[in-house]
């Protein structure tokens, strides 16, 4: 089940998912004048340089959280080319099919990718471009093993139990398969290391709550969630001697038979 984001702090902390974005929108063909479905389009920084590729198109962003539409809305205040929905995308309908669907680092939140590609494939015109990257096979490896050894660790341990964790980090071949099952074409789908190493310990458990966090946090009282995260990082860094998250992401570009 998608979760509430704290929207004001992704923010501050989104520069690698911003950064990623602009690389995975070169991948769009555009003339200009398209409807684009920005899919998990967050609070929008991925959102505006789609926008700004589209002077004569709309649209369309996207998002499970509430919170993060509220500060997209805020981002594309009077701007009639954006439209904004609060909307899970394995269920999310459109008044009518889209010309290409962009989605970054969102995919990977999302359990059922069958469902997911189902869905995407009904609200995408035939021909129509899905160009994506999330999380993949081996993504924060080294993270998750810190992430683990703390959550078999006392005090934290029963809250855990038999918690599968909030990922899906798919293989490439998998996805590949699966876009074809629902009516995808020219598919291309690979791996890339994408390592990220943050300016401090103080910048990882901001970085951990916010965003790596997110869906363990909750599983525990308020009053633990600072010190769980904390006691993640430190694990982290004994392991890997810096504030840094070993991520994979997930490359995807397909086209709507
Ligand atoms: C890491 S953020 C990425 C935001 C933006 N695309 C970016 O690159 O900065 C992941 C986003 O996926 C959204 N999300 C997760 N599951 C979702 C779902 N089932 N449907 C729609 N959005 C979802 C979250 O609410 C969150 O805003």
């Amino acid at each position: 089940m998608p979760h509430e984001w704290n929207a004001k702090e992704y923010e501050r902390l989104g520069d690698p998912m911003t950064r990623w974005g602009g690389q995975v929108l070169e991948r769009l063909h555009l003339q200009g004048n398209e409807i684009v479905l920005d899919g998990g389009c967050g609070t929008g920084r991925v959102t505006e340089q789609l926008v700004a590729k589209l002077p004569h198109g709309k649209v369309i962003g996207a998002d499970a959280s509430a919170k993060m539409i509220e500060e997209a809305k805020e981002r594309f205040a009077g701007n009639p080319r954006v439209t904004l929905l609060v909307a899970d995308l394995t269920e999310i309908s459109l008044p009518e099919p889209v010309d290409a669907i962009l989605s970054t680092a969102t995919f990977h939140w999302i359990k059922d990718h069958d469902k997911l590609f189902t869905q995407l494939a009904k609200i995408l015109k035939p021909g129509g471009q899905l160009v994506a990257q999330c999380g993949g096979v081996t993504n924060i490896a080294g993270v998750m093993a810190a992430i683990e050894e703390v959550m078999r660790t006392p005090p934290y341990a029963a809250a855990f139990e038999g918690w599968h964790g909030p990922w899906n980090y798919a293989t490439p071949e998998e996805t590949q398969a699966r876009l074809t099952r629902v009516g995808f074409t020219d598919i291309d789908t690979w791996l890339n290391p994408e390592p990220v190493t943050l300016s401090s310990r103080e910048h990882l458990i901001d970085y951990c709550l916010t965003i790596i966090l997110g869906q363990h946090i909750l599983r525990l009282p308020h009053e633990q969630h600072r010190a769980f995260t904390e006691a993640v990082v430190d694990a982290r860094l004994r392991r890997a001697g810096e504030p840094s998250i070993d991520y994979v992401r997930l490359n995807i570009v397909a086209r709507r038979s």
